[in-house]
């Protein structure tokens, strides 16, 4: 049996084109492998620390070799539980809309939360920075309002997907596989759906080989 860790980063619920994306490829998902559990952590529902004094600290002590104090190591509890539910998931599943050519705060605040030394990745002066989570595959349905194509001008504005294969990269995964849904913002509605419906039907089939 696998677990499925399936992350929520866009707050739109029904209207959300990289939830029903994610979601169109965990039902096909399920469908083949009913045994699987599928944990789902919604970013936005979730009531996540800010990233900020004493888990700074924290994270500080550990990349110096400093023990917490008893704050220090209450407040890092918290972010131990987060890393032990990301790090105890067989494969994943990431709804990511596009903000700013970037991803949506909580979502980075998540990954604040889970890169940490010792547990994500680890440094050492001989063999520099390695990832910890290996071995694990990732679908990403990626939202934006406009377009983005390899190879024009407009992709130099894409910090969504370079940014997330770049941080989980850095974390250790290898395998991604991604649908993308663009553009959602231009063309009207009937551009939005009939891309969703192309990504939902690629989503769909790349759940069999997941
Ligand atoms: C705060 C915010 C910032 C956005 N910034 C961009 C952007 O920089 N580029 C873009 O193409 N679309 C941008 N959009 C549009 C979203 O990427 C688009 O609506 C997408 O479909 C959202 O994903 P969702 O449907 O899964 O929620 C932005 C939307 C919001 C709410």
């Amino acid at each position: 049996m696998s677990e499925v860790l399936y992350i929520k980063a866009s707050p739109r619920k029904g209207r959300s084109h990289s939830l029903a994306v994610a979601e169109a490829f965990l039902e096909a998902y399920r469908d083949l492998h009913p045994q699987d559990e599928i944990v789902t952590l919604d970013l936005f529902a979730e009531n996540l620390p800010p990233f900020d004094g004493l888990l700074i600290n924290a994270k500080y002590n550990i990349m110096h070799g400093r023990p917490h104090s008893a704050g220090e190591a209450a407040a890092w509890r918290v972010v131990e539980d987060y890393i032990a539910q990301f790090k105890g998931a067989d494969k994943y599943v990431l709804a990511a809309p596009m903000w700013n050519f970037g991803i949506p705060y909580r979502l980075k605040q998540y990954i604040d939360i889970i890169v940490q030394p010792t547990y994500t990745f680890s440094y050492s002066p001989e063999e520099g920075y390695t990832g910890l989570v290996t071995g694990k595959p990732i679908f990403i349905a990626g939202a934006r309002g406009g377009s983005y194509p390899p190879g024009t001008l407009a992709a130099a504005f894409d910090l969504q997907i370079p940014y997330l294969q770049v941080i989980l990269g850095f974390i250790g995964f290898t395998d991604f596989r991604i649908v993308l849904i663009e553009p959602t913002l231009e063309g009207g509605p009937e551009t939005a759906q009939a891309r969703r419906r192309e990504a939902v039907a690629k989503a769909r089939e790349m759940a069999k080989e997941f």
